[in-house]
């Protein structure tokens, strides 16, 4: 489903900014490129531009932009609640596993959540997608709009500031976790994509191409159950049987929402 070709890689621009981050995507494991000018049609091909890195194929593109990450941070600022964090808990000072880093919007809300001295470590199975994650995190700060709104530009410094805590992995959960030992992280978070084909998420879609969609493994979260402290927390489909099947109790709330959280406390 991913990364099955090498991907055409190109800058738009000559200048050392551009190269220099060229040669980080090139270093990047489990990637294979084809550094060349000519991709483009049917050949996937990750451009590097002054306005961000952009994945594509043909009129399909993927980019990280922070966007939703933004909305719910701006809604928190504000003092409003948010069922993610309801659901794991996450505590100044605390420390998450994201373990299914996809865009990383979670993961932002839980680096928020944990704060300066809270810790985020993020796993994610697809070569491509970690690679431009890190890369768009770690440049959060040239996204950052001339913004009129007061809001908008605490909630962007905000992103900005956090984005610093998120330590991005390319892992496949599961074997990542055995090399973690006992209650060693405070809460262990995931969502995988399966619910995908249901949920039809706009925010999401231009990922299901570049990522892994098989079934949370229960393996993985006896795993995480281990290395846990305090809770595993598992997003899915409203009234979703992967739940029950992998031992999740079902948290009350968002009556109105498509999504459910669920919770092992260990
Ligand atoms: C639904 S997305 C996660 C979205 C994310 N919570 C966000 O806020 O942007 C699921 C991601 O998990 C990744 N994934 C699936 N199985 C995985 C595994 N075993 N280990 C690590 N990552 C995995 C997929 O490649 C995909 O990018």
């Amino acid at each position: 489903m991913f990364n099955e070709c090498p991907i055409h890689i190109k800058t738009t621009h000559f200048d050392t900014e551009l190269q220099n981050r060229l040669e980080w995507f090139l270093q990047q494991p489990g990637c294979s490129w084809i550094l060349d000018r000519s991709g483009g049609g049917d050949q996937p091909e990750l451009t590097i531009t002054r306005r961000g890195v952009f994945l594509s194929i043909g009129k399909e593109q993927l980019t990280f932009h922070p966007s939703m990450a933004l909305i719910r941070l701006i809604n928190l600022l504000r003092g409003e609640t948010d069922r993610y964090l309801e659901a794991t808990q996450l505590k100044p000072g605390g420390t998450l596993i994201d373990a299914t880093l996809g865009l990383g919007t979670d993961a932002l809300i839980g680096a928020w959540a944990v704060g300066d001295r809270g810790r985020v470590l993020a796993l994610e199975k697809s070569p491509i997608v970690a690679a431009i994650v890190q890369d768009g995190l770690k440049h959060l700060q040239e996204m950052v709009p001339n913004s009129k709104s007061i809001d908008k530009r605490d909630a962007w410094i905000t992103l900005v500031r956090v984005s610093k805590q998120i330590k991005v992995i390319w892992a496949d959960n599961r074997n990542y976790f055995s090399n973690i030992p006992d209650r060693s992280v405070d809460v262990v978070y995931f969502d995988p994509m399966f619910r995908q084909t249901y949920e039809h998420s706009h925010a999401i879609q231009p990922l299901h191409r570049w990522s892994d969609h098989s079934p949370l493994d229960q393996e993985a979260v006896l795993e995480a159950c281990r290395i846990a402290r305090h809770r595993v927390v598992l997003k899915e489909r409203k009234n979703s049987p992967e739940f029950q099947r992998l031992g999740f109790n079902i948290l009350l709330g968002g009556q109105y929402s498509p999504i459910d959280y669920g919770v092992i406390l260990v």
